[in-house]
Protein backbone atom coordinates (compact mmCIF):
# COMPACT_ATOMS: atom_id res chain seq x y z
CA UNK A 1 0.00 0.00 0.00
CA UNK A 2 1.35 3.50 -0.53
CA UNK A 3 0.70 5.25 2.84
CA UNK A 4 1.39 8.62 1.42
CA UNK A 5 -2.15 8.85 -1.01
CA UNK A 6 -3.94 6.77 1.48
CA UNK A 7 -7.12 7.98 3.79
CA UNK A 8 -5.83 7.41 7.44
CA UNK A 9 -7.68 7.09 10.90
CA UNK A 10 -5.78 6.65 13.78
CA UNK A 11 -7.87 6.10 16.93
CA UNK A 12 -6.53 6.42 20.41
CA UNK A 13 -4.01 8.52 18.47
CA UNK A 14 -3.03 10.35 22.15
CA UNK A 15 -1.48 7.19 23.62
CA UNK A 16 2.22 6.14 23.27
CA UNK A 17 2.19 4.33 20.07
CA UNK A 18 -0.88 6.54 18.88
CA UNK A 19 1.71 9.76 19.10
CA UNK A 20 5.11 7.75 17.36
CA UNK A 21 2.33 6.63 14.04
CA UNK A 22 1.33 10.26 14.37
CA UNK A 23 5.04 11.70 14.47
CA UNK A 24 6.02 9.02 11.72
CA UNK A 25 3.18 9.98 9.22
CA UNK A 26 3.52 13.46 9.87
CA UNK A 27 7.51 13.21 8.49
CA UNK A 28 6.42 11.44 5.47
CA UNK A 29 3.97 14.52 4.67
CA UNK A 30 1.09 11.95 5.60
CA UNK A 31 -2.42 13.20 5.38
CA UNK A 32 -4.13 11.48 8.48
CA UNK A 33 -7.37 11.86 10.75
CA UNK A 34 -5.80 11.28 14.69
CA UNK A 35 -8.65 10.83 16.48
CA UNK A 36 -8.78 9.50 20.93
CA UNK A 37 -11.76 8.83 22.92
CA UNK A 38 -13.21 12.69 22.50
CA UNK A 39 -13.48 11.99 19.08
CA UNK A 40 -14.20 9.06 18.42
CA UNK A 41 -15.20 6.46 21.60
CA UNK A 42 -14.58 3.30 19.67
CA UNK A 43 -16.76 1.04 22.29
CA UNK A 44 -19.52 2.60 20.25
CA UNK A 45 -20.31 0.52 17.70
CA UNK A 46 -22.52 3.31 15.79
CA UNK A 47 -20.76 5.76 15.91
CA UNK A 48 -17.25 3.99 14.86
CA UNK A 49 -19.31 2.50 11.74
CA UNK A 50 -20.87 5.81 11.03
CA UNK A 51 -17.11 7.63 11.47
CA UNK A 52 -15.35 5.29 9.19
CA UNK A 53 -18.43 5.13 6.46
CA UNK A 54 -18.64 9.47 6.40
CA UNK A 55 -14.27 8.99 6.29
CA UNK A 56 -13.88 6.20 3.61
CA UNK A 57 -10.62 5.43 4.88
CA UNK A 58 -8.06 3.22 3.16
CA UNK A 59 -6.24 2.16 6.08
CA UNK A 60 -7.18 2.19 10.23
CA UNK A 61 -4.67 1.86 12.57
CA UNK A 62 -6.01 1.23 16.18
CA UNK A 63 -3.28 2.39 18.70
CA UNK A 64 -6.27 2.26 21.96
CA UNK A 65 -6.12 -0.33 24.58
CA UNK A 66 -7.35 -1.12 28.20
CA UNK A 67 -4.03 -1.85 29.87
CA UNK A 68 -4.37 -1.98 33.18
CA UNK A 69 -3.51 -5.16 34.10
CA UNK A 70 -4.40 -5.32 37.68
CA UNK A 71 -7.62 -3.19 37.55
CA UNK A 72 -8.46 -5.43 34.48
CA UNK A 73 -9.19 -8.23 37.26
CA UNK A 74 -11.81 -6.14 38.82
CA UNK A 75 -13.15 -4.36 35.61
CA UNK A 76 -13.08 -7.14 33.11
CA UNK A 77 -16.32 -5.91 31.40
CA UNK A 78 -14.96 -2.34 29.71
CA UNK A 79 -11.68 -4.07 29.38
CA UNK A 80 -13.85 -6.74 26.75
CA UNK A 81 -15.39 -3.68 25.91
CA UNK A 82 -11.96 -1.66 24.91
CA UNK A 83 -10.03 -4.86 24.10
CA UNK A 84 -12.05 -7.20 22.33
CA UNK A 85 -14.92 -5.96 21.17
CA UNK A 86 -14.04 -2.72 19.82
CA UNK A 87 -11.28 -3.58 17.61
CA UNK A 88 -14.25 -6.26 16.38
CA UNK A 89 -16.13 -2.88 15.74
CA UNK A 90 -13.48 -1.40 13.98
CA UNK A 91 -12.58 -4.29 11.88
CA UNK A 92 -16.24 -4.61 10.39
CA UNK A 93 -16.54 -1.14 9.49
CA UNK A 94 -12.76 -1.07 7.64
CA UNK A 95 -14.66 -4.04 5.79
CA UNK A 96 -16.77 -2.26 4.98
CA UNK A 97 -15.13 0.09 3.26
CA UNK A 98 -12.28 -2.20 1.94
CA UNK A 99 -9.61 -0.34 4.20
CA UNK A 100 -6.76 -1.84 5.54
CA UNK A 101 -6.96 -2.44 9.61
CA UNK A 102 -4.39 -2.32 11.47
CA UNK A 103 -4.61 -3.14 15.39
CA UNK A 104 -2.13 -4.33 18.54
CA UNK A 105 -1.86 -7.10 20.51
CA UNK A 106 0.19 -8.33 24.10
CA UNK A 107 2.75 -10.40 24.95
CA UNK A 108 0.45 -11.60 27.72
CA UNK A 109 -1.52 -13.85 26.04
CA UNK A 110 1.11 -16.89 26.23
CA UNK A 111 1.37 -18.16 29.98
CA UNK A 112 4.86 -18.00 30.16
CA UNK A 113 5.61 -21.50 30.51
CA UNK A 114 7.74 -22.51 26.98
CA UNK A 115 10.65 -21.26 27.92
CA UNK A 116 11.37 -20.14 24.67
CA UNK A 117 10.74 -17.27 22.61
CA UNK A 118 6.85 -17.62 21.26
CA UNK A 119 6.31 -17.57 17.61
CA UNK A 120 2.97 -16.43 16.05
CA UNK A 121 2.41 -20.16 15.79
CA UNK A 122 2.26 -20.66 19.17
CA UNK A 123 -0.93 -21.65 21.05
CA UNK A 124 -2.14 -18.59 23.32
CA UNK A 125 -2.95 -19.60 26.81
CA UNK A 126 -3.53 -16.18 28.76
CA UNK A 127 -3.55 -16.47 32.62
CA UNK A 128 -4.75 -12.98 33.51
CA UNK A 129 -8.22 -10.80 32.49
CA UNK A 130 -6.39 -8.46 30.38
CA UNK A 131 -4.88 -11.12 28.37
CA UNK A 132 -7.79 -13.10 27.60
CA UNK A 133 -9.66 -9.93 26.23
CA UNK A 134 -6.39 -9.48 23.89
CA UNK A 135 -7.01 -12.74 22.56
CA UNK A 136 -10.80 -12.30 22.04
CA UNK A 137 -10.22 -8.95 20.17
CA UNK A 138 -7.43 -10.99 18.18
CA UNK A 139 -9.75 -14.05 17.22
CA UNK A 140 -12.75 -11.74 16.57
CA UNK A 141 -10.64 -9.11 14.20
CA UNK A 142 -8.85 -11.67 12.64
CA UNK A 143 -12.42 -14.25 11.71
CA UNK A 144 -13.97 -10.94 10.85
CA UNK A 145 -11.72 -9.77 8.12
CA UNK A 146 -8.73 -11.04 5.78
CA UNK A 147 -7.22 -7.62 5.52
CA UNK A 148 -6.09 -6.90 9.37
CA UNK A 149 -3.35 -7.26 10.69
CA UNK A 150 -2.47 -8.14 14.33
CA UNK A 151 0.38 -7.00 15.75
CA UNK A 152 1.73 -8.56 19.31
CA UNK A 153 4.12 -6.41 21.33
CA UNK A 154 5.69 -6.42 24.64
CA UNK A 155 6.51 -3.82 27.61
CA UNK A 156 5.95 -0.78 25.73
CA UNK A 157 7.58 2.49 26.03
CA UNK A 158 7.00 6.25 23.96
CA UNK A 159 7.68 9.37 24.99
CA UNK A 160 4.28 10.48 25.63
CA UNK A 161 2.66 8.51 28.17
CA UNK A 162 3.74 6.28 31.27
CA UNK A 163 4.96 3.13 31.15
CA UNK A 164 7.87 1.01 33.26
CA UNK A 165 10.81 3.50 32.17
CA UNK A 166 9.25 6.28 33.92
CA UNK A 167 7.91 4.61 36.74
CA UNK A 168 11.43 4.06 37.74
CA UNK A 169 12.65 7.05 37.23
CA UNK A 170 9.86 8.41 39.53
CA UNK A 171 10.94 5.77 42.02
CA UNK A 172 14.90 7.05 41.44
CA UNK A 173 13.87 10.30 42.77
CA UNK A 174 12.21 9.08 45.91
CA UNK A 175 14.02 5.99 47.24
CA UNK A 176 17.60 4.90 47.80
CA UNK A 177 16.84 1.65 47.55
CA UNK A 178 14.56 -0.27 44.97
CA UNK A 179 13.28 -3.92 44.47
CA UNK A 180 12.46 -5.42 40.78
CA UNK A 181 11.51 -8.40 39.99
CA UNK A 182 13.99 -10.72 37.68
CA UNK A 183 11.27 -13.17 37.26
CA UNK A 184 8.78 -11.20 34.82
CA UNK A 185 11.25 -12.08 31.57
CA UNK A 186 10.15 -10.62 27.58
CA UNK A 187 11.49 -7.49 26.14
CA UNK A 188 10.93 -3.89 26.58
CA UNK A 189 9.76 -2.56 23.26
CA UNK A 190 10.20 1.12 22.05
CA UNK A 191 6.99 2.28 20.54
CA UNK A 192 8.94 4.66 18.09
CA UNK A 193 9.98 1.08 16.78
CA UNK A 194 6.78 -0.78 16.55
CA UNK A 195 5.49 2.52 14.97
CA UNK A 196 7.92 2.69 12.01
CA UNK A 197 8.00 -1.87 11.55
CA UNK A 198 4.43 -1.01 11.56
CA UNK A 199 4.22 1.21 8.70
CA UNK A 200 6.82 -0.33 6.81
CA UNK A 201 4.87 -3.70 6.38
CA UNK A 202 2.41 -1.82 4.70
CA UNK A 203 4.92 -1.56 2.16
CA UNK A 204 4.29 -5.41 1.92
CA UNK A 205 0.91 -6.93 0.55
CA UNK A 206 0.93 -9.21 3.97
CA UNK A 207 -1.72 -9.73 6.60
CA UNK A 208 -2.34 -11.71 9.79
CA UNK A 209 -0.66 -12.19 13.10
CA UNK A 210 2.75 -11.10 13.54
CA UNK A 211 4.93 -10.41 16.80
CA UNK A 212 6.74 -7.21 17.22
CA UNK A 213 9.30 -6.86 20.40
CA UNK A 214 12.50 -4.50 20.39
CA UNK A 215 15.60 -7.32 19.98
CA UNK A 216 17.14 -9.00 22.94
CA UNK A 217 16.11 -10.07 26.48
CA UNK A 218 14.91 -8.93 29.45
CA UNK A 219 13.57 -8.81 33.00
CA UNK A 220 12.28 -6.16 34.67
CA UNK A 221 14.99 -5.57 36.96
CA UNK A 222 17.53 -5.69 33.83
CA UNK A 223 15.22 -2.71 32.50
CA UNK A 224 15.35 -1.14 35.26
CA UNK A 225 19.48 -1.65 35.76
CA UNK A 226 19.98 -0.40 32.47
CA UNK A 227 17.85 2.67 33.21
CA UNK A 228 19.40 3.65 36.73
CA UNK A 229 23.03 3.02 35.03
CA UNK A 230 22.21 5.73 32.51
CA UNK A 231 20.89 7.74 35.09
CA UNK A 232 23.75 7.54 37.32
CA UNK A 233 20.98 7.07 39.91
CA UNK A 234 23.49 6.46 43.44
CA UNK A 235 21.04 4.40 45.05
CA UNK A 236 20.69 0.38 45.65
CA UNK A 237 18.90 -2.02 43.57
CA UNK A 238 18.14 -5.30 44.23
CA UNK A 239 16.53 -8.56 42.61
CA UNK A 240 12.89 -9.38 44.12
CA UNK A 241 10.33 -12.42 43.15
CA UNK A 242 6.58 -11.31 41.91
CA UNK A 243 5.39 -13.47 44.56
CA UNK A 244 7.29 -10.16 46.72
CA UNK A 245 3.99 -8.01 45.49
CA UNK A 246 0.91 -8.96 46.26
CA UNK A 247 -0.50 -8.47 42.74
CA UNK A 248 -3.68 -9.00 41.06
CA UNK A 249 -3.14 -10.13 37.73
CA UNK A 250 -1.03 -13.34 37.21
CA UNK A 251 1.93 -12.17 34.53
CA UNK A 252 3.76 -14.87 32.43
CA UNK A 253 7.44 -15.76 33.50
CA UNK A 254 9.03 -15.69 30.32
CA UNK A 255 7.17 -14.13 27.39
CA UNK A 256 9.68 -12.95 24.85
CA UNK A 257 8.20 -12.22 21.32
CA UNK A 258 10.38 -14.52 18.26
CA UNK A 259 9.98 -11.53 15.92
CA UNK A 260 11.73 -12.92 12.99
CA UNK A 261 8.25 -13.22 10.64
CA UNK A 262 8.04 -9.26 10.76
CA UNK A 263 11.75 -8.49 10.81
CA UNK A 264 12.51 -11.37 7.31
CA UNK A 265 8.98 -9.41 5.84
CA UNK A 266 10.23 -5.57 6.31
CA UNK A 267 13.56 -6.61 5.37
CA UNK A 268 15.46 -4.28 8.28
CA UNK A 269 16.82 -5.48 11.41
CA UNK A 270 15.06 -4.90 14.53
CA UNK A 271 17.39 -2.41 17.52
CA UNK A 272 18.00 -4.23 20.51
CA UNK A 273 15.82 -3.05 23.75
CA UNK A 274 18.97 -0.64 25.10
CA UNK A 275 18.96 1.24 21.53
CA UNK A 276 15.27 2.03 22.46
CA UNK A 277 15.94 3.05 25.89
CA UNK A 278 19.05 5.35 24.68
CA UNK A 279 16.72 6.67 22.11
CA UNK A 280 13.57 7.14 24.56
CA UNK A 281 15.87 8.78 26.92
CA UNK A 282 17.64 11.37 24.47
CA UNK A 283 13.65 12.13 23.53
CA UNK A 284 12.16 11.92 26.39
CA UNK A 285 14.65 14.82 27.84
CA UNK A 286 14.20 17.02 24.47
CA UNK A 287 10.31 17.41 25.56
N1 LIG B 1 1.69 -0.42 27.20
C1 LIG B 1 2.21 -1.65 27.16
O1 LIG B 1 3.10 -2.02 27.96
C2 LIG B 1 1.74 -2.64 26.13
C3 LIG B 1 2.24 -3.95 26.17
C4 LIG B 1 1.78 -4.86 25.19
C5 LIG B 1 0.88 -4.45 24.23
N2 LIG B 1 0.41 -3.17 24.23
C6 LIG B 1 -0.56 -2.79 23.21
O2 LIG B 1 0.00 -1.81 22.35
C7 LIG B 1 -1.04 -0.91 21.89
C8 LIG B 1 -0.63 0.53 22.18
O3 LIG B 1 -0.49 0.68 23.60
P1 LIG B 1 -0.10 2.08 24.27
O4 LIG B 1 0.78 1.77 25.42
O5 LIG B 1 0.36 3.05 23.23
O6 LIG B 1 -1.53 2.52 24.83
P2 LIG B 1 -1.86 3.86 25.65
O7 LIG B 1 -0.65 4.72 25.78
O8 LIG B 1 -2.58 3.42 26.90
O9 LIG B 1 -2.88 4.60 24.70
C9 LIG B 1 -4.18 4.19 24.49
C10 LIG B 1 -4.98 5.40 24.06
O10 LIG B 1 -6.32 4.97 23.80
C11 LIG B 1 -7.20 5.93 24.39
N3 LIG B 1 -8.52 5.35 24.66
C12 LIG B 1 -8.96 4.77 25.80
N4 LIG B 1 -10.26 4.40 25.66
C13 LIG B 1 -10.63 4.74 24.40
C14 LIG B 1 -11.84 4.62 23.67
N5 LIG B 1 -12.94 4.05 24.20
N6 LIG B 1 -11.88 5.10 22.40
C15 LIG B 1 -10.79 5.68 21.86
N7 LIG B 1 -9.62 5.82 22.51
C16 LIG B 1 -9.52 5.36 23.76
C17 LIG B 1 -6.48 6.32 25.65
O11 LIG B 1 -7.03 7.51 26.19
P3 LIG B 1 -6.97 7.73 27.79
O12 LIG B 1 -5.52 7.78 28.14
O13 LIG B 1 -7.70 9.00 27.97
O14 LIG B 1 -7.66 6.54 28.40
C18 LIG B 1 -5.07 6.49 25.13
O15 LIG B 1 -4.86 7.77 24.55
C19 LIG B 1 -2.31 -1.37 22.62
O16 LIG B 1 -3.05 -2.24 21.82
C20 LIG B 1 -1.77 -2.12 23.82
O17 LIG B 1 -2.67 -3.06 24.37
C21 LIG B 1 0.84 -2.25 25.15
Amino acid sequence: MNIKHAKILITGANGQLGFDIRRILNNMGCDFVATDYKELDITNEKAVFDFVKRGNFDLIINCAAYNDVDKAEEDSENCYRLNAYAPFYLAKAAKEVKAIFITYSTDFVFDGNKGEPYTEKDKPNPVSVYGKSKLKGEVLVLNEYDKSIVIRTSWLFGINGKNFNTQVLDWAKKYKELKIVDDQISSPTYSYDLADFSLKLLKKVNFGLFHFSNDGIASKYDQAKYLLNKIGWDGNLYRAKTSDFNLKARRPNFSKLDSKKIESLVGAKIPSWQSGIDRWWEEYNAI
